[in-house]
């Protein structure tokens, strides 16, 4: 299973893409997750990415690039799947994530796009338990606002290519699951 999670930050999709992840035995690959564990090393690039994570930033592109691509190739070649959660999130990513698709034979089945109303996404932000130093309510409104500009584009690029499987985030954890899991189960591997 080749899945692509889109939504905005807080709508669930590191939650729902380890059980995508699971149930289809594909590696999750998250990008905020390779970056938050770069930062937490201190090293030179960590704190290159935390100057973005920090203020809700996008990183830029090519940083981007450059941190994900081997690891989706791999992944890719590896096992065949992949759940790609954070990645792309511009315009510019998903066309190189289409050309990765594309070079490995492995483009991507669905495109899972997740969304609840902004009050649900502040409030799941703010209560997450283990705190993230971009849950406070004026980053998280911030990345919500650059979710807006830079990735909410990207729900009409996939809807055109026929591979957007909408559902509500919503609704509790389990029920989303579902949703996902009975959509995702309809496409053939
Ligand atoms: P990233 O780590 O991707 O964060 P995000 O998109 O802001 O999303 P979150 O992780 O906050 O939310 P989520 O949708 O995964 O929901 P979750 O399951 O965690 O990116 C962080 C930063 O890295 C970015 O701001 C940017 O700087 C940088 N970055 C990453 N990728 C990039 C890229 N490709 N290009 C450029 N920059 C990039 O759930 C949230 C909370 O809600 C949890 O507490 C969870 O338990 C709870 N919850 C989930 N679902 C439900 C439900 N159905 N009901 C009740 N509670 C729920």
């Amino acid at each position: 299973m080749r899945v692509i999670m889109l939504s905005p930050p807080g709508a669930g999709k590191g939650t729902q893409g380890e059980r995508i992840s699971v149930r289809y035995g594909v590696p999750h690959i998250s990008s905020g997750e390779i970056f938050r564990e770069e930062t937490a090393r201190q090293t030179p690039l960590g704190k290159r990415l935390s100057s973005y994570l920090d203020r809700g930033d996008l990183v830029p592109d090519d940083l981007v690039l450059s941190l994900i691509k081997d690891r989706v190739v791999a992944a890719a070649r590896q096992s065949g799947g992949y759940v790609l959660d954070g990645f792309p999130r511009t315009l510019e990513q998903a066309e190189a994530a289409a050309e990765i698709g594309r070079e490995t034979h492995t483009s991507a089945q669905a495109v899972v796009y997740l969304d609840a109303p902004k009050d649900v996404l502040i409030s799941r932000l703010a209560g997450r338990g283990e705190s993230r130093a971009d849950d406070s309510e004026a980053v998280a409104r911030h990345r919500l606002e650059v979710y807006a500009e830079h990735t909410q584009p990207l729900v009409d690029y996939y809807a055109a290519r026929g591979i957007l499987v909408k559902v509500d985030a919503g609704s509790p954890v389990d029920v989303v699951s579902e949703d996902i899991f009975s959509a995702l189960d309809r496409i053939k591997d």
